[in-house]
């Protein structure tokens, strides 16, 4: 059997913590005097923190000094972090542990692949750190998603080939980097946005633990 690689993204993936990046955002926007919606959140999802806030200027037509740049910066992570001081657990997205709990039992590899820098403390708050035989994060690429370096980064190190790792995403950008890389993409959330998703699932508990047998065995 060929070794696959199970790659999981972090934020509206694992966790719901797509809300709070949502949150922080749209409090930088309306300082700046910017509409910023829902959907155009869609657009920052998976994208690193700077490009998230390039993306908002160019949504306002502003442009900054890289010192107010820095400062926004600081604000919305100040500002997401303070929604994460009391998770737990309970954070996590429901029916992801069951398909953790399948994936160990099977003795399959788990990667995350997230461009958070904040990547480790949210595992480790929820507990699940233990479950991960190799973590990329934003803190380890210099090239934003849709580029595919987090996925190749996190295939590499459990050595697995491209072709065998799987990657489970709620973002247009992260499913792009996915199939960029060659690998099975998974979109976990509306397929109407995911539309470029191999697999499309609304989230893990409707993910049958007979799918994974399927892919394992592919
Ligand atoms: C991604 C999120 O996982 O991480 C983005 O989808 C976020 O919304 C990006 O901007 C960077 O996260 P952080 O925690 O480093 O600001
Ligand atoms: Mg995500």
């Amino acid at each position: 059997m060929n070794k696959k690689a199970f790659i999981f993204d972090l934020d509206g993936v694992i966790v719901d913590t797509a809300k709070y990046h949502f949150l922080a955002w749209q409090k930088i926007a309306a300082e700046l005097g910017i509409e910023f919606t829902p959907e155009h959140n869609e657009e920052l999802k998976g994208v690193s923190r700077v490009r998230s806030l390039d993306l908002i200027l160019e949504l306002g037509r502003m442009t900054a000094s890289q010192q107010d740049k820095d400062r926004w910066l600081k604000q919305k992570n100040e500002d997401y972090l303070s929604y994460l001081v009391h998770m737990d657990q309970s954070e996590i997205l429901p029916g992801v542990l069951h398909i953790l709990q399948f994936l160990k039992e099977h003795h399959q590899p788990i990667a995350l692949g997230s461009a958070s820098k904040n990547a480790r403390p949210i595992l480790e708050k929820t507990g699940i750190i233990h479950y991960f035989d190799a973590i990329v994060d934003g803190n380890d690429v210099t090239n934003a998603k849709p580029d595919p370096e987090v996925f190749l980064q996190a295939a590499r190190q459990i050595g697995a080939t491209n072709q065998n790792a799987i990657v489970f995403e709620d973002s247009v950008a992260g499913i792009q980097a996915a199939n960029i890389a060659g690998m099975i993409s998974i979109g976990i959330g509306e397929a109407g946005i995911l539309k470029e998703a191999q697999y499309n699932f609304p989230d893990f508990v409707h993910i049958d633990t007979s799918f994974i047998e399927y892919i394992i065995k592919k």
